[in-house]
C-alpha cells in the first residue's frame, strides 16, 4: 500500500519535563508553527500538566497524550492513573511500554499488554513502544525481540481495536543518546513490524497501521527518516521540547 494513504503521526514525548505553566507556553508556541500540518500532532505531557496542555491546545490540531496508564479502572493502586481518569480530562492518546518504563520502573511485556487492554477499553488510542537493546541488536536478535514485544502487547487486541494502536519502534540504544538509527535500519524494523501485523491480523490491517520511529529524531534527520516507506511518523523526546525543532519535524512529515 502507498504510504501516503496513512496519515503520519508526530508525537512529542516530553517525559518528566514541563509543569503546567511551561506546558501551556510550549503549546502556545507550537500552535502557529504547526497550524498547517498535514500530519497528526500529539504531545505526551506529564500527568499534572494535562489540564493546562489541553486548555492551551483547545481549537488547535494538537492532541494531548498521557505517558502511561494503569490497567485497573480504580482501586488501591497508589500513584497510578486509570484510562477513565485520562478520558474524563479529555485525553485521547497514551504512550504505553516506553523503554524508560521498562528499564527503570519494572514494566514487562505482560504489564504492557494489560495497559494496552485498559487503554483500549477506556477509549484511548495507544502509542505502543517496542525496541531492542544495543546488546540485542549486536546479537542479531532485533527482529525476534520486537516481534515478541509486539505479539504479547497486542494479544487479545481485535483488528478493529488495532485502528487505535500506533506502534513506535524505538531502538533503546538510540533514545536520548544522540545516536539515531539510520533511515535504512529504522525502515527495516518498521517493515518487519508491518509484516508481523499482516500475520497477526491481515494485510489490510497492517497497511493501515501507523508505525513510528523514535530515538534521537530531530530537525536535522527527520526528513530522511520520515521519507522511508514504512516509517509513518516519529516519537520524539529531546527535540520535542523546543517548539522550533518540533515544528520542523512536523513539516518533514507532511
Ligand atoms: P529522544 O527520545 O528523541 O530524546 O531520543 C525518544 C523517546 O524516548 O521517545
Amino acid at each position: 500500500m502507498n504510504k501516503n494513504l496513512r496519515i503520519p503521526v508526530i508525537a512529542g514525548n516530553w517525559k518528566m519535563n514541563n509543569g503546567p505553566a511551561a506546558s501551556a507556553v510550549l503549546i502556545e508556541k507550537l500552535k502557529p508553527l504547526t497550524a498547517n500540518a498535514q500530519c497528526k500532532i500529539v504531545c505526551a505531557v506529564p500527568f499534572t500538566s494535562i489540564p493546562a496542555a489541553l486548555n492551551a491546545a483547545q481549537g488547535s490540531n494538537i492532541a494531548v497524550a498521557a505517558q502511561n496508564v494503569h490497567w485497573e479502572e480504580s482501586g488501591a493502586y497508589t500513584g497510578e492513573i486509570s484510562a477513565q481518569m485520562l478520558k474524563e480530562l479529555g485525553v485521547e492518546y497514551v504512550v504505553v511500554g516506553h523503554s524508560e518504563r521498562r528499564q527503570f520502573f519494572g514494566e514487562t511485556d505482560v504489564t504492557v499488554q494489560k495497559r494496552v487492554r485498559a487503554a483500549l477499553n477506556g477509549g484511548l488510542t495507544v502509542i505502543l513502544c517496542v525496541g531492542e537493546l544495543l546488546g540485542e541488536r549486536k546479537s542479531g536478535i532485533t527482529s525476534q525481540i520486537v516481534r515478541t514485544q509486539t505479539e504479547i502487547a497486542l494479544a487479545g487486541v481485535t483488528a478493529q481495536e488495532l485502528q487505535r494502536v500506533i506502534i513506535a519502534y524505538e531502538p533503546v540504544w538510540a533514545i536520548g543518546t544522540g545516536e539515531t538509527a539510520t533511515p535504512e535500519q529504522a525502515n527495516e524494523v518498521c517493515a518487519i513490524l508491518r509484516e508481523q501485523l499482516a500475520v497477526l491480523y491481515d494485510k489490510e490491517a497492517a497497511d493501515a497501521t501507523v508505525i513510528q520511529y523514535g530515538g534521537s529524531m530531530n530537525d536535522q534527520n527527520a526528513v530522511e527518516l520520515l521519507a522511508q516507506p514504512d516509517v509513518d511518523g516519529g516519537l520524539i523526546g529531546g527535540a520535542s521540547l523546543v517548539a522550533e525543532k518540533f515544528a520542523v519535524i512536523v513539516k518533514a512529515a507532511g
